[in-house]
Formats: C-alpha cells, structure tokens, sequence
C-alpha cells in the first residue's frame, strides 16, 4: 500500500513542503506521497478523523490550523502542549499523536546553517505571535541566559513572558520605541524576526524590523520569515559584514523532524534542503 503523508492549511498556494518531502522520500525509495491538502477551517474536524486510516503515515499542519487541531488529537507531546501548537500529527494504529517541530527545527537551522549555539548567548526576538511562542520556546530550551521580546503591542509580549518564565529565567518584554530596540538589538548576540515586517505580502514588506545601524559584525540574525529570499533584514545584516539566513532552514527542518516522526526513518536533510532552495528559486 502506497503510504500518504500531506500538508493541510488554508490557502495553500505558496507551500513549499510537498516539493522538498517527495524529494526526500523518493530519495530513501519509501512508497509514498506528499500531497497538499488545502483545508477550509470548516472542514478541519472531517479531514482530521480520515487520517486514522492506516495509509496515512504523518501530516503537516499549517496556518490557520495549529491551534484548531489540538482538541481532534488523542494526545499532544508536552512541548506542543506548552507552545499551544501542534505543527505534525503522527498516525500510530489510528491514534492520533500532535507534536511541534517548529521549536526544534529552528535550533537545528541556527547550528546548521549560522553554527550557532544559543546557550549562555543573549537574545532578541522581535514580534510576539504564534511563530514567537515555538521561538521562546527553543530558545528556553536551548539554554539562552538573556531574552528580550520586543513587539508593536507591549501586552502581547508581556503575556509570552507570563507564560514561559521560569524560576531564573526571565526575559524581559519592550516596544518597538527605537532606543529601546536598538539598546536590546546592541548587547544580542543572537537576533530572531518573528513578525511579519519584511514579508512578501505582508503589511509591511520593504521595512525591515532592527535599526542597522544596531547590527554590529559580531550578530547572528536569523529572521524566520523565507519570502522574500533576501529580506529587508537579512540585506542590513549582510551589509554590516554579520552573519544571517532567513526562515527556508528553519521550514526545511521541521520538516525533517516530521518526516523522521512519520517514517521512522532519517531523512536525508541535504536532498530536502537542495529541493526547497531550488523550489523557491523557481517561485521568484
Ligand atoms: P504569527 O502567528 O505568524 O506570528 P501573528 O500572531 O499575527 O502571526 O503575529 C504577527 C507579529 O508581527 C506580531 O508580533 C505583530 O505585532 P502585534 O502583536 O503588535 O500585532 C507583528 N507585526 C505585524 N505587523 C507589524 C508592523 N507593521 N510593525 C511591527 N510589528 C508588526
């Protein structure tokens, strides 16, 4: 039998996982697909409940749905449960298990693609989001000593911090007020974009989100959005001789993540990698 493993959001048009997933299962000889199944909310629950079938190995959950699948699962691993997100739902004998590879796919893209360790290091993460909460999260996990959360709506971060602060370990939440920015931007060495500033599409795509003035050589910049394939941010960085990639590494580990979950096997990462580059090549 021909196994299946998807990805369901909604809209669906600019997914990249399918390209680079089939590439790597072809690459291992499984038989299987990697299909995209756009998803209309209303249609979640009734979608969900045919992935009991036992052709269906492991499905990609993306926006609007992350939240929304949570209570259609038979169990969510702690994690997920903690960023209040679930990014892979895995199929064991019909039951249902979510997870969040986001966090752990981030950190694999920082050490894969920048060599960089968080531990011990001092962070800025601008936005406040869905996507930062996987973020903080990594970065917690990660053993980061100094976090500061910087976003338009000063609560929204305050609330991240509520809820992942732990005893000695608190990061600390500003506004975009530009000399705050730049002080938090100045002393990290470590900067992650989680909002939308920068983005194709998005309401804000030709600004960047760090003063440059504030990125010094020494930064690593990782801004987590991948369209454009040079953002605002990453052209800054670059210009000030520091190192730094967009949100691709971070899109092509989780999924290698998801992919291993689902198959039980390792996923050739470089193959997958080559498969999303050359992808979004081809899309701009
Ligand atoms: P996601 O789940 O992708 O993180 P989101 O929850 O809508 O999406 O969050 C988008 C992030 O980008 C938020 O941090 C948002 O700031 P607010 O919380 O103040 O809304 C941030 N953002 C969006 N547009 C922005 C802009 N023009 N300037 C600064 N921040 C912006």
């Amino acid at each position: 039998m021909t196994k299946r493993l998807g990805v369901i959001g909604y809209p669906l048009g600019h997914t990249l996982s399918p390209v680079f997933q089939q590439a790597g299962l072809d690459a291992i000889g499984l038989d299987a697909t990697f299909e995209a199944w756009p998803t209309p909310p209303e249609e979640l629950a009734q979608k969900v409940e045919r992935f009991r079938s036992p052709d269906y190995l492991g499905i990609c959950v993306t926006l609007p749905h992350k939240q929304a699948v949570i209570p259609l699962l038979d169990s969510v691993d702690v994690a997920a449960q903690e960023i209040g997100a679930v990014n892979w739902i895995i199929n064991r004998e019909g039951k249902l298990t979510g997870y969040n590879t986001d966090a752990p796919g981030f950190l694999r893209a920082l050490k894969e693609e920048l060599d960089f360790d968080p531990e011990g290091k001092r962070a800025l993460v601008v936005g406040a989001g869905g996507a930062a909460r996987a973020i903080v999260y990594a970065l917690r996990s990660g053993a980061v000593a100094d976090l500061v959360i910087a976003n338009r709506t000063v609560g929204r971060a305050n609330d991240l911090v509520a809820h992942f602060r732990r005893e000695g370990w608190e990061p600390k939440a500003i506004g975009l007020d530009r000399a705050g920015l730049e002080a938090a931007a100045r002393s990290a060495d470590l900067i992650v974009n989680t909002s939308s500033v920068g983005m194709a599409g998005g309401p804000n795509p030709d600004a960047s989100p760090i003063p440059p003035a504030a990125i010094s050589p020494q930064t690593v910049v990782y801004d987590i959005v991948y369209a454009p394939a040079v953002t605002p941010l990453l052209r800054d960085t670059l210009a000030a001789g520091a190192r730094g990639a967009t949100g691709l590494s971070m899109l092509v580990y989780q999924g290698v993540i998801g992919f291993e979950l689902s198959t039980g096997r390792e996923a050739p990462a470089d193959v997958m990698m080559k498969a999303a580059r050359e992808g979004a090549a081809a899309r701009h």
